[in-house]
């Protein structure tokens, strides 16, 4: 993931020995407390119910970038080591490409040198990496005041219905502000976890605070960005920001939102752009909608090929998956957003610094 002024690459696989990050440009002096970053992995487990079997710690070992409680502006380098790994299983299926996950096109790609075992570089637990590197962004963000929540919108078929966003800061519920929608989600989540099958969502993320002039037009959009890094989270199949797809039922008069003037600010009366316009911050809060399918290892019998025979067979996995992975990719679009945000915003800085 490569902003302008900071970068991250993850590394490991599933079954080996380790996953971690590297995060590059990260300034100076911004203070690094182990036990909120621990917290940020813990979310990413999700809600055990709908969560793999698989037993990881996701202990943090920093390696690099950090001193005495402070980055140190060198590159930061973070491991967290795979514990409970058991890769037998997938010797048996590594001919027959799972329907719905990388098998087939990582085989093809690495001309077969890749490590299959839990769907190896593919694999969901990569985003351990977007969740370490974001915490380092979050961390950034927040001396600007700037807050990054995100929430589950949608499960299937159940939707959380509009509420005020502050409402989204107070909510003692992490995953969903309303309990209602919430109780039905999970009720959809079990359905599909009783039945061997998986269900997607939708995540929505709303970021407060956010200073207005953050981006610019063509290569420094910001909505071209948080979208690329959004679509690199596996299982992303669908971004939209503000009103999104609804924008193309509706007439100007509706979709505009009118400027007025509130305690001295420019603001807007609504916030159907999602808080950017051309490109750039205007200062609303930033809302933006990401799309997930089902979690493609499902229970059920499906057809797929034997590639070493090529021809048809039927396939029953018996690995240990999540049967929603929504819950659990909130941190990682929390991270991803704020990874991009602090990019641009150390970008703003540097404007700031000269222009008079
Ligand atoms: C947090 C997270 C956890 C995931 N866990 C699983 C899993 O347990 N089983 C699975 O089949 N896919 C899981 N995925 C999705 C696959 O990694 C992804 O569908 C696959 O790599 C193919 O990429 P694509 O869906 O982007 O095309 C997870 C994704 C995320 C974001």
């Amino acid at each position: 993931m490569k902003g302008k002024l900071i970068r991250f690459t993850p590394f490991g696989e599933s079954h080996g020995k380790a996953v971690g990050v590297l995060v590059e440009g990260i300034p100076p002096g911004i203070r690094v407390e182990l036990d909120e970053l621990i917290g940020e992995l813990k979310r990413r487990k999700g809600i055990p119910r709908f969560s793999t079997k698989r037993k990881e710690e996701d202990t943090p070992e920093i390696l690099s970038g950090v001193f005495k409680g402070f980055t140190t502006g060198t590159p930061v380098a973070v491991v967290v080591w795979n514990r409970d790994v058991d890769s037998s299983y997938y010797e048996e299926i590594k001919n027959t490409p799972r329907p719905g996950h990388a098998d087939f096109p990582a085989r093809i790609k690495y001309f077969g040198y890749n490590d299959y075992r839990g769907g190896g570089h593919f694999s969901g637990r990569l985003t351990v990496a977007v969740v370490i590197a974001g915490y380092f962004a979050k961390k950034l963000l927040e001396r600007e005041g700037v807050i990054v929540r995100a929430y589950l919108k949608r499960i299937g078929s159940v939707e959380c219905p509009p509420f005020d966003p502050e409402e989204l800061l107070k909510s003692p519920n992490q995953y969903c502000p309303n309990e209602d929608a919430f109780s039905k989600m999970i009720e959809e989540m079990e359905s599909a976890r009783k039945s061997g099958d998986s269900v997607g969502g939708i995540v929505e993320t709303i970021v407060f605070n956010v200073p207005p002039g953050l981006g610019g037009p063509w290569g420094e959009d910001i909505e071209a960005d948080i979208a690329s890094a959004l679509f690199r989270i596996p299982a992303v199949k669908g971004v939209e920001f503000g009103l999104g797809f609804s924008f193309s039922r509706m007439r100007g008069s509706e979709a505009n939102d009118p400027f007025s003037i509130r305690g001295g600010r420019v603001v807007t009366e609504t916030n159907n752009h999602g808080g950017v316009l051309g490109g750039i911050t205007t200062g609303m809060p930033l809302v933006v909608r990401t799309a997930f399918k089902p979690t493609p290892s499902i229970y059920l019998p499906q057809r797929t090929v034997d590639l070493s025979r090529m021809e048809g067979v039927e396939m029953r996995l018996r690995g240990r998956f999540d049967s929603c992975i929504v819950p659990k990719a909130l941190p990682v679009v929390e991270g991803m957003v704020a990874f991009v945000l602090a990019d641009h915003l150390l970008r703003r800085k540097a404007w700031e610094g000269v222009v008079r």
